[in-house]
């Protein structure tokens, strides 16, 4: 089954088979074929954080289950189940739409609501695991139910249990959230309250700051349906203060944004650019001219190249800063 097209970063592989689940009775089907015929099941949802390193030793289970429903309004939110196919964007307009808020921050971040939970999504200030209740999943070994409540996802900077004790182990089928009913607009992330006071906006509703979130979006990013990409490459470095403000010595403009405990948070863009890769182009892969936390596929559609440019940035990052920078989406195929 040929791949070129399940992940936006249009990468060229194939998989042994390639599952569609509408209703959770197919995950169900799909887990007794795997363990009749032996061959894993890996969940897919857009493909907007995979790299397809080469060919896929395992079925692809296209999670696709819709439905957005208000269980209940609590405590002054609203609780609500979605299925895991839903496009995430779409879920947050609709939110709005609703009068339920808090996921404006998170507007135009490709992909499903059932991948959301497995790196914590997060953008301009604000994370998933803010409004996290609960994830219903289906073990892909056994077939069994299991719900998770948000303390057991362990969500963290772009990460959670899903990377870790669950990787691979479970398709997600529904997320349960709980969205505010009053506004409370979070304004910390410098680019988004810069622009909004640029628009002449003081007090903005959460239908302002959805825009202002995908005005800047569009501007920064890439759109993979042009530019092929799976968004940032890596995370954000995490480093001890003490370490930050040796580099900050050097290196003054470089951005630092406090991370928890007495830790800090680097710009990987701007470590890269630094190193002198932005707008670089080797074998068809690059690294975009206009943010170099991006590395797109010009046509090369080959993810082992792609992934030798990422190491090669990995190196020059390491040996100029000292800073170790881990890739972000999921790798796949190859010999991974
Ligand atoms: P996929 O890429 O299909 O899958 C990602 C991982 O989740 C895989 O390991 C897959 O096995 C697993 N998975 C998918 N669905 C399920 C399921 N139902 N059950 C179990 N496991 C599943 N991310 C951010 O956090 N913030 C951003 O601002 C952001 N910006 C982006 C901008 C661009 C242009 C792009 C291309 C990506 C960006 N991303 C961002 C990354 C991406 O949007 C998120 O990681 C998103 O949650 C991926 O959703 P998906 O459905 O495409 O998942
Ligand atoms: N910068 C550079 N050079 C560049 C681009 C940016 O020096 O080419 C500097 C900027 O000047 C800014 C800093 O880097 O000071 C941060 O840039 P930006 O606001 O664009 O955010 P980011 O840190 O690169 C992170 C997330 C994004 C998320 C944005 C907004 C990670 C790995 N990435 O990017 O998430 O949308 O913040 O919150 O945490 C993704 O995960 O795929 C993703 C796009």
């Amino acid at each position: 089954y040929a791949l070129d097209q399940r992940s936006t970063l249009a990468l060229r592989a194939r998989a042994a088979a390639f599952i569609s689940a509408t209703r959770t009775e197919d995950l169900l089907r799909a887990v007794l074929w795997s363990q009749d015929s032996g061959m894993p099941l890996l969940p897919l949802g857009e493909g907007s954080n995979i790299v397809f390193a080469g060919d896929v030793d395992a079925a692809l289970l296209q999670v696709d289950i819709r439905g957005r429903k208000l269980l209940r309004k609590r405590e002054g939110c609203a609780e609500l189940r979605i299925g895991a196919g839903e496009n995430w964007h779409q879920l947050v307009a609709w939110t709005l739409e609703q009068g339920y808020y808090g996921l404006e921050n998170l507007a135009l971040i490709p992909g499903t609501v059932g991948a959301a939970p497995i790196q914590n999504i997060g953008a301009y200030g604000v994370e998933l695991s803010r409004f996290l209740r609960r994830v219903h999943a289906v073990d892909l070994e056994s077939g069994a139910p299991m719900v998770l409540d948000a303390a057991q996802c362990q969500l963290g900077y772009r990460d959670s249990v899903f990377k870790h004790r669950l990787r691979d182990k479970v398709a997600i089928h529904a997320v349960e959230l709980a969205l505010p009913l009053s506004p409370d607009p979070q304004l910390r992330y410098p680019a988004l309250g810069q622009y909004l006071e640029q628009q002449g906006i003081g007090t903005p509703t959460p239908v302002e700051v959805f825009e202002a979130v995908v005005a800047i979006r569009s501007a920064r990013l890439p759109d993979p349906a042009r530019e092929p990409n799976a968004g940032s490459f890596f995370k954000n470095p995490v480093v001890s203060r003490a370490h930050a403000e040796a580099l900050r010595a050097d290196h003054p403009e470089l951005p630092v944004f406090p991370a928890a405990g007495d830790s800090c948070k680097l710009a990987a863009a701007w470590l890269i650019e630094r190193c002198g890769w932005k707008g670089h182009r080797e074998h068809g892969v690059g690294v975009h001219p206009g943010h170099a936390l991006v590395l797109v596929n010009y046509g090369g559609n080959d993810g082992a190249v792609l992934l030798a440019l990422a190491e090669a940035i990995r190196e020059s990052v390491a040996e100029r800063f000292g800073v170790d920078l881990e890739i972000e989406p999921r790798i796949y195929g190859g010999d991974r």
